[in-house]
């Protein structure tokens, strides 16, 4: 008698042509419709399941875990995972797993289109001119900041840091500082353009700042109030990480006062709600989590997160070595750099930032 087929969770509507190729090794329950699950809904589905692939919006923790006495193995939607309690599933030698390097470049991309965006008044602009303000126009409207040949500052070194710096210095003429936990090999400093700074500096130079570090408790609001104060008051701030990383209220205090100039968000503490002081700001570009949102990276990351629960499943080509784990497990092979060098991607580095 041949051994039962494994049973899998899938908690939203992904790609239903990648997602199918499970069916071929496991019993699949995909969820048919966006759904925000309840931390009781997350433990009923994992009752049963052997494997589970998740977004960041599925939080797992040692209380879900109580109630998966089969679960061996999670796949996360997404490079960042601080939507799952690494140490208690290591502790139950649980293999999870996350989708880095597929995501870098697109991220890297709407991270540098929000730094824009919001430096230059683009949203703005263009809700003033719908709004039919056009023939109020004066020589000074609109102005907004420079960025070419400006002081780019970023928060978290790894691959999407990496990518927006090169980014602003090949492309963009800028001096680009950059503050990690671990400071880059020359050599990749040289390729990026990019020259270590202390926080401190970074955020006295920076006269636009990215932040793409992971978050974890260490990191909770590291950019608060008085980040807020050591900053140019003509500076720009890009969270494209973890809404966590940043206390909203000072934000909103520091841009409704003229302490900041601007700020684009793609990530928010509370989200998918986003805080009536942000909402009634004009200086603050606003976009939802779509960091890695175009349609080659998303299907890449579904691909990659369905190659990795397959593997750590035992099953498929790849069957006891997934591609990513983020996990520690004996029956990994890690890919090179597909952990700490992610810098967004790891709970475990930049400081134990996202
Ligand atoms: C990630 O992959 O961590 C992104 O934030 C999800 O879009």
């Amino acid at each position: 008698m041949s051994a039962p087929r494994p049973r899998v969770w899938v908690s939203q509507p992904l790609f239903d042509d990648i997602v199918g190729q499970l069916a071929a090794h496991c019993e699949v329950e995909a969820v048919s419709a966006v759904s925000e699950h309840a931390p009781a809904d997350v433990a009923a589905a994992l009752r049963d399941a052997d494997g589970a692939l998740v977004t960041l919006n599925e939080r797992i923790g040692a209380g879900e875990l109580a109630a998966a006495p089969r679960l061996r193995a999670i796949a996360n939607v997404g490079v960042g995972y601080n939507n799952l309690d690494i140490a208690a599933l290591d502790a139950r030698g649980i293999i999870a797993t996350n989708t880095p390097d597929v995501l870098t470049e697109t991220t890297a991309d709407l991270g540098f289109a929000l730094l824009m965006a919001a430096a230059r008044r683009v949203t703005e602009s263009e809700r003033w001119l719908r709004g039919g303000h056009w023939r109020q126009w004066s020589f000074s409207t609109m102005l907004g900041a420079e960025i070419h040949g400006r002081t780019l500052g970023i928060l978290g070194m790894g691959r999407i840091g990496q990518g927006i710096a090169r980014r602003g210095h090949h492309g963009f003429g800028m001096k680009v500082l950059y503050h990690n936990r671990s400071r880059l090999p020359d050599a990749v400093e040289r390729s990026v353009g990019a020259r270590y700074a202390t926080f401190d500096e970074l955020l006295a130079q920076a006269d636009h700042l990215v932040l793409v570090l992971p978050y974890s408790a260490a990191s909770h609001h590291l950019i608060d109030a008085a980040a807020l104060a050591r900053m140019k008051p003509t500076a720009t701030l890009v969270n494209i990480a973890r809404g966590g990383l940043v206390d909203e209220p000072a934000l909103a205090d520091a841009l409704a006062n003229g302490r900041l100039a601007a700020a684009g968000l793609d990530v928010y503490e509370g989200e998918p709600a986003v805080r009536p002081e942000l909402l009634a700001l004009r200086n603050v570009v606003l976009t939802p989590h779509i960091g890695s949102a175009s349609l080659a990276t998303r299907r890449a990351m579904v691909q990659l997160a369905v190659d990795n629960l397959l593997a750590a499943l035992g099953l498929g080509p790849d069957a006891g070595r997934p591609p990513t784990p983020v996990t520690a497990t004996k029956t990994t092979a890690a890919r090179p750099g597909a952990t700490d060098a992610a810098g967004i991607a790891t709970g475990k580095t930049a400081a134990g930032k996202r």
